[in-house]
């Protein structure tokens, strides 16, 4: 039985054991996806909506693949073949999609708290895709997973977070996500891009990168969000390579087994030196792997299980 409730909005609320029912149910679940027939009869009936009004490759496209495989009947609606772009609201078009009875909606949008206002305005289950710079709880949980699986264990992590974290819904449910399961969290980038969040959320901030990556067992760099940016807060992409950008000299200062992630896109020769995300270290792809799984145990959790 799950105590997670109806939707999937935001890390923040949950307590470790919410979290630790999500990964242990993806962990479960991921078998299914090294199967020749890569299908279960689970959510037979249940129809999802993913419902993007934002770019994305990874995470609209294993949302997809999870409800598929656990035979769910999928529909998909961007924001420029929706009627949105013929001024149709965003609750309107949110009740229209109800009217067809889905079982639950999936949700990406620019701005912070549109997935919250359609849990408050229509019926079907919401999980939050990413809004704006609030949160990406399925991310913050896919990263647990992937550092779970290679460290064994979240709680008495060493974890730094480094780049664009103002403007990084990823930032934040990853911080709130492994604060809750015991790691210690620092984060470093341009000044202009480090917001009062991080230390309001427990992240200890960090004054260079040496400080950031000192020790680290899992190092999570960010891509600089351009499309967030209304000034220019760094002078140039060299110059943010130079002075925030992960190359292979910093990893002797991490732990012997740091493991190096990065949520997508990644912007070569920008935030990661391309030895660095083609290296032995970047588990940037176990991360989208368990995108999957993660999405499928919240779709099983949210709409599969019996009593909920
Ligand atoms: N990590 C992530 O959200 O990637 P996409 O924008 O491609 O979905």
């Amino acid at each position: 039985m799950s105590g997670l409730g109806r939707h999937m909005l935001g890390l923040e609320g949950l307590t470790a054991q919410d979290i630790t029912l999500i990964l242990d149910t993806a962990s479960s679940l991921k078998e299914i996806n090294t199967r020749s027939i890569k299908k279960v009869p689970t959510l037979r009936g249940k129809t999802v909506v993913h419902f993007f009004v934002e770019a994305s490759t990874r995470t609209r496209t294993s949302f997809e693949i999870a409800a598929k495989r656990l035979s769910a009947d999928t529909v998909s609606l961007s924001a420029s073949t929706s009627s949105l772009t013929k001024g149709e609201t965003l609750i309107d078009t949110a009740k229209n999609l109800e009217a067809m009875a889905p079982d639950l909606i999936v949700m990406r949008h620019s701005m912070s708290g549109a997935p919250h206002l359609l849990a408050k305005h229509v019926g079907p289950s919401i999980i939050n895709a990413g809004d704006g710079t609030h949160e990406h709880p399925t991310q913050g949980l896919l990263d647990m997973l992937t550092i779970r699986e290679h460290k064994g264990r979240l709680d008495g992590l060493e974890v730094a977070i480094i780049g664009d974290v103002a403007h990084s819904r990823v930032a934040r449910s990853d911080i709130i996500g492994l604060n809750t399961m015991g790691s210690r969290v620092r984060v470093f980038g341009p000044r202009t891009l480090l917001p009062p969040f991080a230390e309001s959320l427990g992240a200890r901030v960090c004054r260079s990168m040496h400080e950031a990556v000192e020790g680290a067992d899992v190092i999570i760099m960010l891509r600089v969000q351009r499309e967030r940016l209304d000034d220019v807060l760094f002078p140039s992409q060299r110059e943010y390579a130079q002075r925030f950008g992960l190359g292979s000299r910093h990893l002797a200062l991490a732990k012997p087994e740091v493991i190096v992630m990065h949520p997508g896109p990644v912007n070569r020769g920008v935030e990661l030196s391309p030895e660095v995300a083609d290296g032995p270290y970047a588990v940037i792809l176990d991360q989208v792997a368990n995108g999957v799984a993660v999405r499928m145990a919240l779709l099983y959790l949210l709409i599969g299980a019996e009593v909920r």
